[in-house]
């Protein structure tokens, strides 16, 4: 899958760097490198919802960098069949979706 972060000047001052560079960290974490394309693009056409995410085709998303960890754990894990195999101590992105994606629900069915 390809992910495409503005860099366009409005998601620029909003942070479109830090959110580049928090994604490639989770693609590691994740170790989902070989699934996930991270490009920077220019203006995704929604300034004003900066930083703009798009997944391959679909609509482009509002991220930041709170944000960021919920965007990969929803759009983009689900996507490369991954659910939530992260170790249980650093897991708050499980624990926080549990609550809100029924994909790691799924996910908690796999790891045991
Ligand atoms: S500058 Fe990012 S959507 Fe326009």
């Amino acid at each position: 899958m390809k992910i495409s972060v503005c860099i366009g000047s409005a998601c620029h001052l909003k942070g479109s760097y830090n959110v580049i560079h928090s994604l490639q960290q989770l693609v590691e974490e994740y170790g989902v490198a070989d699934k996930v394309e991270i490009n920077a693009s220019f203006c995704l056409g929604q300034c004003a919802e900066a930083v703009s995410v798009k997944v391959d085709d679909n609509e482009v998303q509002s991220v930041s960098g709170a944000t960021v960890r919920d965007f990969f754990a929803k759009s983009v894990l689900p996507a490369v069949g991954e659910g939530g195999q992260n170790q249980e101590g650093e897991g708050d992105i499980c624990v926080h979706h549990r609550k809100e994606a029924g994909t790691f629900a799924g996910g908690q069915a796999l790891r045991s």
